[in-house]
């Protein structure tokens, strides 16, 4: 693979720091690396490849030279820098909210349809981080029967909101532990040894913006526009990797759960963790840090024949954001 000049906007986030980490673990072949964040980042520097890369503010100007733009600093950045990264030549993959659903660009995830994957297209979002995570556990189902509805519970940990709210939760654990009662700053509760419906705003149907996200990127990604789904999403004090409580429900008979295993067993980019005898099943605990998503707790719906149930846990920082935007540039460069 040619080497390419890179830039990552957003460089100091959570989701920017594991850009760094996998072109590194993946030997990703940059030729130069631009490293873009606030003006208070500037003067701050990031280990990289054995040297101090320096942050720059991103600007306009930025993007001059860079072949691929990696986003990852809110929709308000992207709206503002993608098109000038677009307008100079770059292909930019961005884990915002910013273009998800616009029609004219397609939502990847390289396992799931990969095919939409081409030299043509130049922009590519990157889906929300449960969305990717329940369709990486929900796609290798779609070969065993028509996928009619889905109903998910969300339990989504302190970096999907990323640094500063990882810190809120180390921090307001050890005064909880410490006896005082913390206030909360960047979250709009306390986040310790508690719970809570997800902080995005609330629509006209009763749903968060996180929920709403989830169902219409679901829809997009799978092809299937009126896909019955329901979703709940709650934030636990969990620091790394989402979980989600999924029934999948067929439009016949569903398949038997050792099909349902056979198919991840076979699934690039899945993990079965499915241990009914050591009651061992997929845990954030186990998800935070890899690459794969895990899948298991694997069960009839006893309520329903033509269901089943999962629960799955996957790092939304790696395969939510960051891993999955690599892999769509890895094959865009292949
Ligand atoms: N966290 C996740 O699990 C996750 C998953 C999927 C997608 N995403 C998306 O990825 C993006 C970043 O999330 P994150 O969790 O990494 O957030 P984060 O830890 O809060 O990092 C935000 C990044 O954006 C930069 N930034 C903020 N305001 C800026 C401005 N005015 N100009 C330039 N840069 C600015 C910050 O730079 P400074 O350090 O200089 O402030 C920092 O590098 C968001 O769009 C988020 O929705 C996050």
């Amino acid at each position: 693979m040619s080497r390419r000049n890179v830039a990552v906007v957003g460089a100091t986030g959570a989701v920017g720091q594991e850009f760094l980490h996998l072109f590194e673990s993946r030997n990703f072949p940059i030729g130069s690396l631009k490293l873009l964040a606030s003006k208070r980042s500037v003067g701050t520097k990031l280990r990289f490849r054995g040297e101090d890369v320096p942050v720059e503010e991103v600007t306009a100007e930025a993007f001059k030279g860079v072949d691929l733009a990696f986003f990852s600093a809110g929709a308000a950045r992207s709206r503002e820098y993608v098109p000038a990264a677009l307008a100079e030549g770059a292909i930019v993959i961005d884990n915002s909210s910013a273009f998800r659903m616009d029609p004219n660009v397609p939502l990847v995830i390289p396992e799931v349809n990969g095919e939409l994957i081409t030299p043509e297209q130049k922009l590519y979002p990157v889906a929300n981080c449960s969305a990717i995570i329940l369709l990486m556990a929900v796609a290798p189902l779609r070969k065993l029967g028509t996928i009619e509805r889905l109903i998910v519970s969300t339990y989504q940990s302190a970096s999907g909101a990323g640094a500063a709210a990882m810190r809120e939760l180390e921090a307001q654990t050890r005064e909880v532990l410490e006896g005082k009662d913390p206030v909360p700053n960047v979250l709009p509760h306390v986040y310790a040894f508690n719970l809570f419906s997800h902080n995005t705003a609330i629509n006209e149907h009763g749903y968060n913006e996180e929920e709403w996200k989830v169902i219409q990127e679901c829809r997009k990604m799978l092809g299937m526009p009126d896909l019955k789904i329901n979703v709940t999403c709650v934030r636990v004090p969990i620091p790394r990797a989402h979980s989600e409580s999924v029934t999948v429900e067929f439009a016949g008979p569903a398949p038997s759960v050792e099909a349902v295993r056979e198919a991840y067993r076979h699934a690039p980019g899945v993990r079965l963790v499915d241990d009914r005898e050591g009651n061992v099943f997929p845990m954030p605990r186990d998800a935070s840090g890899i690459e794969d998503v895990l899948v298991g707790r694997i069960r009839a719906d006893v309520s329903n024949p033509n269901a089943i149930c999962l629960f799955v846990s996957g790092d939304q920082l790696l395969k939510g954001a960051a891993l999955n935007a690599v892999q769509i540039a890895e094959r865009l460069i292949a």
